[in-house]
């Protein structure tokens, strides 16, 4: 008898993680590709959830899991497509074909259409009767991608088929896209299960602090045992520390993503050496500024005095007349009424010299014209705009 899907795994499931521990909570999702190896039952499922999120983490944690069960181990075969790397169906049927290892298999034989080609790698794969037949399962990451495919043929053959009673086939999406049902054609929408799994990262400022240490505490099976002590005392105090938690608060406001929080514990722990071997507030403090670094602001670090100066006369100009755009000439000008106060210390350079630095500026996008205006105004008098605002301008003049 067929077995019935179970009711359960039909809901919407909505996964409030918090840190690593609750990664065990999906079972569903475990207990789904189960049923796919074991009980040759076909499926669909999206995990959806914001960027650094943990969704790879958790489709892989729930697959290392499955590959302990020796029946999967052997049986399984999985196919791993990105939307970002398979930009087309042609691509991502080729990738298919190499994944199942099945390029000879094909050889050169042509297709009629996607759905028949599809067909007949699944076809070779079965061994006789259905209960034999290989299981697939496909994980699409970047499934949202995959939508902007012509006809949306892929996702409409792949949700046909784990429809369909042929071959077991599960079919995972995983996306940042909540709304991605919407973008969904009809005939592929109403072929797939329904079932997603949202993830969510509510956590506030005292589990972030968790986590941070959590990431920084060295496991107990470390070679170097008397070290493992005192570095996590010193985590410990770092975390109570105000500097830190000051850093830390900052670093949370901008964004919750683990990922930058592991990017500026990175940045922090590079500066750890033999003479300096604990981690200090400092440490976490240079880290931050070096994530929150402005790029533009570092552009203007690299140009040449010149055009540094003429940055300046813009922003005088901006501050003289509140930020109406100016034309090459007024920064000429004002340059020269600058030059004529500092008529020592300056280099007067002339002025085709002076209007190859602005059009660099331009170049590097610091300024930029004004659009609708007509292209064909002298260049001199093109009106442009500055793309920096004072806090960048004054930054960048700091040593
Ligand atoms: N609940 C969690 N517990 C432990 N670590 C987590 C958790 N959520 C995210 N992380 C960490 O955040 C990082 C990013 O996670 P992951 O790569 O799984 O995100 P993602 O949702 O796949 O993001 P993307 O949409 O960019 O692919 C991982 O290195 C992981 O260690
Ligand atoms: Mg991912």
């Amino acid at each position: 008898m067929e077995r019935q899907p179970d009711e359960k795994l039909n809901q919407q499931e909505f996964l409030f993680f918090s840190y690593g521990r609750e990664l065990k909570k999906p079972l569903h999702l475990l207990e789904l590709l189960k049923r796919t190896t074991i009980h040759g039952e076909s499926n669909s499922a999206l995990i959806i959830g914001p960027r650094g999120s943990g969704k790879t983490m958790l489709l892989n944690h729930v697959l290392k899991e499955l590959m302990e069960v020796k029946q999967v181990r052997e049986n399984l075969l999985q196919v791993h497509l990105n939307g970002l790397l398979q930009t087309n169906d042609k691509i991502a049927l080729k990738e298919i074909t190499r994944q199942l290892q099945m390029e000879n298999v094909v050889g050169d034989k042509v297709f009629g259409s996607f759905a028949e080609n599809l067909a007949f790698l699944l076809e070779a794969l079965k061994k006789g009767d259905r209960d034999s037949s290989c299981p697939v399962l496909f994980i699409l990451d970047e499934f949202d991608l995959f939508v902007h495919h012509k006809n949306q043929t892929l996702l409409y053959n792949l949700f046909d088929i784990s429809q369909s009673a042929q071959t077991p086939v599960t079919v995972i999406g995983i996306t940042c896209r909540q709304d991605i049902l919407e973008l969904l054609e009809k005939r592929v929408k109403s072929r797939f299960s329904h079932r997603q799994i949202y993830l969510m990262n509510p956590f506030d400022f005292k589990q972030y602090l968790r986590i941070f240490k959590e990431q920084l505490y060295l496991p107990a099976e470390f070679v170097y045992k008397p070290f493992v002590q005192k570095w996590n005392k010193n985590v410990q105090s770092l975390s109570e520390d105000r500097t830190v938690q000051d850093v830390l608060q900052n670093h949370f406001h901008c964004s919750k993503d683990l990922r930058s929080l592991h990017m500026l514990l990175m940045l922090a722990l590079s500066s750890i050496t033999v003479s300096h071997p604990f981690m200090t507030g400092s440490d976490l403090l240079e880290a931050s500024k070096l994530c929150r670094m402005d790029s533009k602001a570092n552009i203007v670090h690299g140009l040449s005095v010149l055009e540094i100066c003429l940055i300046i006369a813009m922003k005088h100009l901006n501050d003289v007349y509140e930020g109406e755009p100016f034309n090459f000439q007024m920064v000429y000008n004002e340059f020269q009424k600058f030059i004529q106060r500092k008529a020592h210390s300056m280099y007067n350079f002339e002025k085709p010299v002076v209007m190859k630095a602005f059009e660099h500026l331009l170049q590097l996008e610091l300024i930029k014209p004004i659009e609708g205006l007509p292209v064909r105004a002298q260049r001199e008098y093109l009106l442009m705009k500055l793309l920096l605002d004072n806090n960048q301008i004054m930054d960048a003049l700091q040593p």
